[in-house]
Formats: structure tokens, C-alpha cells, sequence
């Protein structure tokens, strides 16, 4: 097979998955039917043995929305033994073969949309219009990525000296293990699968330990799709389980979504690990930052403000945690986005009301509690909503910050720290924020052109965004990811990203 053009790279045919227009009664009344239509019971079992079951619950209302069978420590040799031996034929398909079952894939999804949305809504707590998004989302990874595909498998011609035949050619590395995180338990689970799979690679994937149910129907998707089970298997569970499938000496590659903490843990774990030396692809979290100057327009600001810092309950990776207003137009600006912060209503994320839905769980709840009951105490909250009793609600809060320096950690969730600062210091700002070590979504609001431009050449994030909200990435537009603290790259949903998922042979022949 020939290497894809660069303009297959960049810009693979397929078309983005359509949405779904709110404001059209039918069409609403038909999604939601298929979600109603929905019906479980839903359940995660790994492919090897497991150990006890037990029930998943939702964030919503604590509801059982199905069980899982957590994977068995000691049945991970046999799982990755199997994998091992299904990758050599998964890698041999044809590219065209692998490509169509992603194709295949996608289409499944979006025609059995109501599973899966329900899940997302009740499994990860999502408003409809995250869920759709979210759903949309893993259809693009999956096109996206089989447009890609030819990559692997691809043998082209170098040259040499005369009488030499030189030849570089691209193959899966062997088994992969994917583990990924509770925010985008589909988009993310499937994108990093999908990507591994397609180059040729067998796959074990460890889901969030929350968020199993959805993973499983992903799995059963693909495998209807023509995915063999021995080549993707599901290894549902805690952190041991995925601490276990890294430490195993067949694991070839390992991609890995989540908390900084757990990639550097990951990273010691592989290079401490006997056996072959795998690649380590890391996409972590962020202390995001915003700027905004006294040019900016301030209806523009709240808007932007609010939906990269309270929409999907501020639980995207790429969510705006530090705000930096210009000192001249602090106050109206805190002002403002309190009244817009009191507009939005926090519940039951299946009512189409409803902005704000709940947090993961009871863990993240309490964290987030303690945080703002922290800033209370210490006179630095300047608002906090109300939030609804029952589920693990946090409602948004704003709290104030002396130095853009206080604020070093992620807070994953609805809760937006501001900080001023005076003009002449806006270089000295941007090295504030770097010093940080996170490098992944960066906001700038501004009219004047050349700070633009100078953000846009040097803001230390590996996604900027000027004069527009901080989240939603789309795949194959806005290529995802940061470096530093934030990841290793290269971005999902970007031209570079199946690469690091195939080894490359190079063979020399004297003719
Ligand atoms: P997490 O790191 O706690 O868990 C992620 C996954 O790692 C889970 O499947 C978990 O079971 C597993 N895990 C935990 N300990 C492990 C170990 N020692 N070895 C191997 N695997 C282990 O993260 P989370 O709470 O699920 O997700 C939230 C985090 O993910 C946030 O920090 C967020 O910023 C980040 N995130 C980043 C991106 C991105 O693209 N950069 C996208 C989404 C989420
Ligand atoms: N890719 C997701 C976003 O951009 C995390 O919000």
C-alpha cells in the first residue's frame, strides 16, 4: 500500500456526525424516544476471570444502573497471553478491512444513539446536549481515524546506492493497553481503542472504574463491527488493574487519559518493568487559564467564561480553572458573570432545563466542598450557587485569588478562581501561568491584534483559543492535547497522533 498524501492526513474524507437541532420538536422528541426506548440491564465483564460484582450507581441520584464484574488481577496474564497471540493475524488485515470496521463502527453508533446516550446521561451524569456532543464525538475519532489508516501497512521505497533496495514500512507494535478516564467515557475510550486497533495492534482496555457500563456496550459495538474479541478485550476494574496491565512484559505501548499523578506513576511503572521498552502516550490535566484585557468585549467574556468554566459541571480536562481580568474592568466583569451564574439551574441532568448537572461521585463532591468551604473561610469566595440535595451536586462557585501563583493544582470541577492584573504586566502574567508546568488550553479575550498574535506564537498551552469559549474541541479541526505537566502529545484527533501507535521496519537489501 501506498503512504496517504499529506492531505489524506490532514484532512481524511469523511464528514463530521451530524447534530441534532433542539429546536425542532420531532427531532428532539425522537432522540429522546430512543433514549427512553433504552433498556438495560447493563453490565461489564472482563474478558478474562473476574472477582466480585458489584452495582454501578449513578451521580445522579444514586440509582443502580447496572453491575460490573471487576477483572480479576491474576487473569490478566491469560487476557494479555491472548491478546499477544490474536495481534499477529489483527495485524496482517488489510488496512481497508480494519479501516471499514471503524466505518462500521460509527455507523452502529449513531443508530443505536439511544444506549448510548442514556448511559452517558445516567452512567456519567451528562446534560442531552454533552451527551450528543460526547456521542459525536467518538463517531468522528472513528472516521477519522480509519480515513487515516492507510498509514499502516504502508511500505515506501528509499533511495541509495545503486545495487541497494531500500524500503521503510509501517506496523502495529503488538499490545496495546488503553486506559482512560470517567469524563469522556466514551469519546475518549473509543478514540484512543479505535486508534490502536486500526494501525494493528491487539488491545486491552481498563475503563474508568466509574464509568464501566458504557465502555462494555463500546466493546460489544466494535466487536459486532468485526473487531475479533481476542484482538480488543475489556479489563474493567480499579487502578491495580491498570497498574497490572502496564506492569505486564507483553504490553508493546500504553495510552493513558487521566490525572498527571497516574501518567508519572505509569512512566516509572514502565521503565522500572522488565522486558521491552514500550512508549508511554500521556494526556493529562491543566490549570487553564484565561486572558482577558480591558479591550475585550465584556458581553463576549461572561459568555466564553461560563461555558469554559461551569458547562459539563467544569469536568472537561480543557475547562477554564483561572480567570486573569485587567484590573479596569475587574469589577464589572465579576459582577456580570455573577448574575449569569445565578442563571444557571443545577439538577437532574435528563430535565433540558438544567445547565449544570452533577459531579462524578461522592469523592469528587467532598473534594470540591472542601475546596469552597476552604475559600469561604478565608474570606475568598465571591459566590456560590445552591445546590440541590440528593445527588453529588456541587453548585458553581467563583472564588477570588490574591496571586495567579496560589492556584497550582487542577480543581476538576464547576469552580472558577479569579485573579487581576494591572497593565504593563501582561508578559509577566503569561510566565506567571508557565510556571505553572501545565501546558494545555489557554484563553485569550482581547481586540488588540498584536497580542493576538503574540499569544497565538507563544501562550504555553497546546490549545489556544482566542475570543471564543475554551472547550469542545472537534476532531480533525482542533487537534487535542497539551505538553509539559498536560502530556507527552501527539494530540487526538490530530495528523500525528496514529503514528506513535506503529513501529516502523526499515530493510536493506544488496540486489
Ligand atoms: P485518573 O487518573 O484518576 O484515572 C484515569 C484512569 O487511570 C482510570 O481508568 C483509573 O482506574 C486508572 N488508574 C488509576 N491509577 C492507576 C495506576 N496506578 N496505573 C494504571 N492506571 C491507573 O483520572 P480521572 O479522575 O478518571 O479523570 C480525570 C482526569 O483526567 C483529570 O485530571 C483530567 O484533566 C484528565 N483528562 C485529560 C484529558 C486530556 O485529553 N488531556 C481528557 C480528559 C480527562
Ligand atoms: N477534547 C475535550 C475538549 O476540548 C476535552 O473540551
Amino acid at each position: 500500500p501506498r503512504l496517504p498524501s499529506p492531505s489524506e492526513i490532514y484532512q481524511p474524507q469523511r464528514a463530521n456526525s451530524k447534530g441534532v437541532e433542539f429546536g425542532d420538536r420531532q427531532a428532539l422528541a425522537a432522540l429522546r424516544g430512543s433514549i427512553a426506548a433504552a433498556r438495560g440491564p447493563f453490565m461489564a465483564r472482563p474478558a478474562g476471570g473476574a472477582t466480585k460484582v458489584r452495582a454501578v450507581t449513578s451521580p445522579v441520584d444514586g440509582a443502580a444502573v447496572g453491575e460490573v464484574a471487576e477483572t480479576e488481577e491474576a487473569a490478566i496474564r491469560d487476557m494479555m497471553a491472548a491478546a499477544a497471540r490474536a495481534f499477529p493475524s489483527w495485524n496482517r488485515t488489510g488496512v481497508e478491512a480494519r479501516a471499514g470496521i471503524l466505518k462500521r463502527a460509527a455507523d452502529l453508533l449513531e443508530a443505536r444513539r439511544g444506549v448510548f446516550l442514556a448511559l452517558l446521561q445516567i452512567e456519567a451524569g451528562k446534560t442531552l446536549d454533552d451527551a450528543l456532543a460526547e456521542l459525536r464525538e467518538a463517531a468522528d475519532m472513528c472516521r477519522y481515524y480509519a480515513g487515516q489508516a492507510r498509514l499502516a501497512g504502508a511500505e515506501i521505497r528509499l533511495p541509495g546506492p545503486t545495487g541497494e533496495d531500500n524500503r521503510l514500512r509501517y506496523e502495529g507494535r503488538g499490545v496495546f493497553v488503553c486506559i482512560s478516564p470517567w469524563n469522556f467515557p466514551l469519546a475518549i475510550f473509543l478514540g484512543q481503542v479505535a486508534a490502536a486497533l486500526v494501525t494493528g495492534n491487539a488491545v486491552v482496555a481498563k475503563p474508568a472504574e466509574q464509568t464501566p457500563l458504557i465502555a462494555a456496550q463500546a466493546v460489544a459495538l466494535l466487536h459486532e463491527a468485526g473487531v475479533p474479541r481476542a484482538a480488543l478485550q475489556l479489563a474493567p476494574g480499579a487502578g491495580n488493574i491498570g497498574a497490572a496491565l502496564v506492569a505486564d512484559p507483553r504490553t508493546a505501548g500504553v495510552v493513558f487519559t487521566g490525572a498527571v499523578e497516574v501518567a508519572q506513576h505509569i512512566n516509572r511503572a514502565l521503565a522500572a518493568r522488565d522486558g521491552a521498552l514500550a512508549p508511554l502516550i500521556a494526556e493529562t490535566g491543566g490549570v487553564n487559564a484565561m486572558i482577558v484585557d480591558s479591550t475585550a468585549l465584556i458581553e463576549q467574556v461572561v459568555d466564553d467564561v461560563l461555558a469554559s468554566a461551569f458547562r459539563s459541571a467544569g469536568q472537561r480536562c480543557s475547562a477554564l480553572r483561572l480567570l486573569c481580568v485587567q484590573e479596569d474592568i475587574a469589577a464589572v466583569v465579576i459582577e456580570r458573570l455573577i448574575g449569569a451564574a445565578k442563571e444557571l439551574r443545577i439538577g437532574d441532568p435528563r430535565d433540558l432545563g438544567v445547565h449544570v448537572g452533577p459531579v462524578i461521585d461522592a469523592d469528587a463532591k467532598e473534594k470540591l466542598d472542601r475546596h469552597v468551604a476552604e475559600a469561604r473561610a478565608a474570606g475568598r469566595l465571591l459566590y456560590c450557587g445552591e445546590a440541590p440535595q440528593g445527588g453529588c451536586f456541587v453548585a458553581p462557585a467563583i472564588i477570588r485569588l490574591a496571586r495567579v501563583g496560589d492556584l497550582r493544582q487542577e480543581i476538576f470541577g464547576p469552580v472558577l478562581h479569579v485573579a487581576t492584573w494591572r497593565a504593563g504586566r501582561f508578559d509577566a502574567l503569561i510566565e506567571e501561568i508557565e510556571a505553572g508546568g501545565y501546558g494545555l488550553t489557554f484563553g485569550l479575550e482581547t481586540r488588540i491584534e498584536t497580542r493576538m498574535q503574540a499569544v497565538a506564537r507563544s501562550a504555553p498551552a497546546g490549545n489556544i483559543y482566542i475570543n471564543r469559549n475554551m472547550i469542545g474541541a472537534v476532531v480533525g479541526s482542533q487537534p487535542f492535547g497539551g505538553f509539559g505537566l498536560s502530556g507527552t502529545g501527539p494530540k487526538a484527533g490530530g495528523p500525528d497522533y496514529l503514528r506513535r501507535f506503529l513501529r516502523e521496519i526499515t530493510v536493506t537489501t544488496n540486489t
